[in-house]
């Protein structure tokens, strides 16, 4: 089993190219599936969670090949509605094949996904816009099995904006009869990529990044091309170490634009930032202060991937931080862990009260999941001495090559 080591108390000087996003490449290669054709996503991230998504889609009959930081997907042949439960149960966005594959092949039969435990992670706003375009759905057993020869356009009104259940929306109806309205929809940046990918394909889709997306549906798609957005989450992450350890970084092929709530939170910090059209520079070399109250929200709210990584980077801040988690009932899971590292919060239910420390001290601890691993990294840049970090198969999900982009920044990290 694999571990990450840091050595802390080193500040960053260092340059780093901001991976492709996880959360757009995951719905997009889910997506191809509807495509009668070959389809490009280029900066495609090398990430455990896309090699899962290749395995399905491999399963259900694609021809998938890579080149350089290219994907190739080949949708052109004979698809099979059904992915097996060792493959869904890897991740939870698995189930964005529920509606590519429901619309592809007129059924679908699916066990529900996996995916990091971040509480209770219900799919009935996925089977609601499903049900609104005219499937039959059953749920028994753990298993989704969804029938309709050819979904019909209607109106879906989602009542809290799902990221997940707008783009099982979407591609369910991209190949329905008729008009559908979305309401309520997710306004996150990844819809928006889902949308031109989709579009590139031929569909007839508008208003993703607003609450209200408008699809006429078309007879079939044919192959498409993407460049995957910078990954919002990744470069939050990499800020995050360099306000906690200090020094200076530049961040290039980022897009601050989609970050607007997490670049305020580091001003609020005390670390400097400029900002070009795809370029992040931070430098921090003062004292670190808390950013007042952090409250997660939907986009353009403060994203709730950020919120272990920033939380790590206030463990010495000068004063009181209060974290609000309210997408998710269970995100402190990485608390124990930095607890150990000698921080000091409390939590009760969605709320974290960290209280800023003078010192952090190294030592091994173990990730409990994807953004809770990446806290652990950043925690230990700020620590005396080194760090081993277990657990590392998470941070493998979303982060290419965590060490050697810590490195990159000037860390001593290395992967063992
Ligand atoms: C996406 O997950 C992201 N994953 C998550 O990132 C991210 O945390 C989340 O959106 C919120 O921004 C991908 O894009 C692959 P949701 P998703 O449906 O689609 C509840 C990471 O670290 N809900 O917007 O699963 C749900 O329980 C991951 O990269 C229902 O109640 O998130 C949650 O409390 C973690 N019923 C809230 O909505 C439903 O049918 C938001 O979930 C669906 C969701």
């Amino acid at each position: 089993m694999s571990v990450l080591k840091i050595t802390g108390g080193r500040s960053l000087e260092g340059s780093l190219r901001v991976q492709g996003a996880k959360n757009s490449a995951l719905p997009l290669l889910a997506a191809s599936v509807l495509t009668e054709g070959l389809s490009v996503f280029r900066n495609c991230p090398r990430l455990t969670d896309v090699a899962a998504t290749v395995d399905i889609l491999r399963h259900v009959g694609c021809r998938v090949y890579g080149e350089g930081d290219a994907l190739y997907v080949d949708a052109s042949g004979p698809i099979s509605p059904e992915v097996p439960d060792e493959l869904m149960g890897r991740m939870r966005s698995s189930v964005i094949f529920l509606g590519a594959l429901l619309s592809r092949c007129g059924e679908v039969s699916l066990s529900l996904p996996g995916g990091c435990e971040l509480g209770p992670r219900p799919v009935d706003l996925h089977l609601l816009a499903l049900r609104a375009l005219g499937a039959e759905v059953t749920e028994a057993g753990g298993r989704l099995c969804c029938r309709c020869a050819r979904l019909r356009g209607g109106r879906i009104d989602l009542p809290s904006p799902s990221v997940g259940a707008t783009e099982n929306a979407m591609l369910a109806a991209v190949r329905a009869r008729g008009n559908t309205v979305i309401t309520g929809a997710a306004r996150e940046p990844e819809i928006r990529d889902l949308q031109e990918y989709l579009r590139s394909c031929g569909a007839l889709v508008t208003g993703a990044g607003s609450s209200v997306i408008r699809i006429r549906g078309v007879e079939k798609l044919g192959g498409g091309e993407k460049r995957i957005m910078p990954d919002r989450i990744a470069a939050a992450t990499y800020l995050a170490a360099c306000a906690s350890a200090g020094g200076r970084v530049r961040l290039y092929d980022a897009c601050p634009g989609d970050m607007v709530p997490v670049l305020q939170a580091l001003r609020g910090m005390g670390c400097e930032l400029r900002t070009g059209e795809n370029l992040i520079m931070l430098e921090r070399r003062g004292p670190l202060r808390s950013p007042g109250p952090v409250i997660t929200r939907p986009h353009p709210g403060f994203p709730t991937d950020a919120q272990p990584p920033l939380m790590a980077a206030v463990l010495k801040a000068q004063g009181t931080t209060v974290m609000i988690e309210t997408i998710f009932e269970s995100r402190y899971r990485h608390v124990p862990a930095l607890r150990s590292m000698g921080a000091d919060i409390r939590t009760a239910g969605k709320t974290a009260v960290i209280r800023g420390v003078e010192r952090l001290r190294g030592g091994e601890v173990h990730a409990s999941d994807l953004r809770g691993g990446a806290a652990l990294a950043v925690a230990a840049l700020a620590a005396e001495g080194e760090t081993v970090i277990s657990g590392t198969e998470y941070m493998d999900r979303g982060y290419e090559d965590m060490a050697g982009a810590l490195t990159a920044l000037g860390a001593e990290a290395c992967s063992e």
